[in-house]
């Protein structure tokens, strides 16, 4: 049992305080997929890094199977986050080295002998579906198999608990499918806790038990995933349901419009040639900015990738414009702007 008791984070920036996460108290139960949604700045990812003390707490307590994590010293802390593991949007793998080697990594960090260490790394290869890629560079990989390598290297140690923040942000609908279907699949098999951090409500719909709600660094509306569906409670929880039952286009958009209320919003339209993956990281390496996918349906074909995303840029006014401006000289992808509050 992971039990999270009046945690809490404020950050001091320009002599102001923030509170990221408020007096936040949560248990989630071994062997569960346990979901929390919020909006961009509600705390999520503040939460998240709390558990393993990636930040440290201001308050409150964290409890893993018994554990008391917020009280111990580095040496501990140590070794107690061999038990949890952590998957992030970016991926943040290592470019210089092979799959293999990036998971192997925290295999050297922990001591483990050449030859178990070689042994354990092909198992982990063949549970993420990696086989055959073993020795290809991160650069020359998909956005689903780089998020395959994290999922490889953070199991690398056999954790208990398996952190996950906005993991499938990045990726395109189809990718993130098959990224929650390995994530259901390592959690059956293996009976490991999963928390996973997410802003869209089908990663929730499709793969959790049980989710939290999170505004302004609370936890405002908790239960079975099925029941919030049915009776959401909170304002910010209706908006969420109504993500994914929403029905005409026009509708949706409307939608996407009252819940992405910052930066700006365009919908790419993929026609053929370009590889919408590429796009997308090619936008976040070169520009300055933050791209989420916010929504879409996208074929892949041998020749190319068909069909529109929604995506959110967030950066400064001229950081995005540059990024637009790139889309629509330097590709042929069309781009649609549907709001900019930039
Ligand atoms: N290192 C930091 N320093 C100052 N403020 C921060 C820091 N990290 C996060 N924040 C602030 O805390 C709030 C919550 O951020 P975050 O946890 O990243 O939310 P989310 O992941 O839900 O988007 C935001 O207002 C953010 O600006
Ligand atoms: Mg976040």
């Amino acid at each position: 049992m992971i039990s999270i008791e009046g945690l809490t984070k404020i950050f001091r920036l320009n002599q102001k305080d923030i509170t990221a996460v408020d007096d936040l108290s949560l248990t989630i139960q071994n062997g569960e997929i346990f979901g929390v949604i919020g909006y961009s700045g509600a705390g999520k990812s503040t939460f998240i890094r709390l558990l393993n003390r990636l930040e440290e707490p201001t308050a409150g307590k964290v409890t893993i199977h018994g554990q008391d994590i917020t009280a111990m010293n580095k040496n501990k802390l140590r070794i107690a986050r061999q038990d949890i593991g952590m998957i992030f949007q970016h991926f943040n793998l290592l470019w210089s080295r092979t799959v293999a080697e990036n998971i192997a990594f925290p295999l050297e960090i922990a001591g483990v002998p050449v030859t178990k260490r070689k042994a354990r790394v092909r198992e982990l290869i063949d549970l993420v579906g990696l086989t055959g890629r073993e020795n290809a560079y991160p650069s020359q990989l998909s956005g689903g198999q780089k998020q395959r390598v994290g999922i490889a290297r953070a199991l690398a140690n056999n954790p208990k608990v398996l952190l996950c923040d906005e993991a499938t942000s990045a990726l395109d609908p189809e990718t993130t499918n098959s990224i929650l279907d390995l994530l259901v699949d390592i959690n059956q098999k293996l009976g490991l806790t999963i928390i996973l951090i997410t802003h869209e409500m089908h990663v929730i719909r499709k793969i959790c038990n049980r989710v939290a709600v999170m505004e302004n660094g609370k936890v405002v509306e908790q239960g079975d995933v099925l029941d919030i569906f049915l009776h959401p409670k909170k304002e910010v929880t209706q908006k969420f349901v109504k993500q994914v039952m929403g029905s005409g286009e026009e509708d949706e958009l409307e939608l996407l419009r009252e819940t992405y209320s910052n930066g700006k919003l365009v919908k790419l339209h993929f026609v053929g040639e370009s590889a919408n993956q590429a796009l997308i990281s090619k936008l976040s390496k070169q520009f300055e900015i933050e791209v989420n996918i916010l929504q879409g349906k996208i074929t892949q074909t041998q020749r190319g990738a068909y069909g529109t995303l929604v995506v959110q840029l967030i950066g400064t006014q001229s950081e995005v414009e540059m990024a637009s401006q790139y889309i629509q000289t330097e590709t042929s992808v069309q781009l649609e702007v549907i709001q900019d509050a930039n």
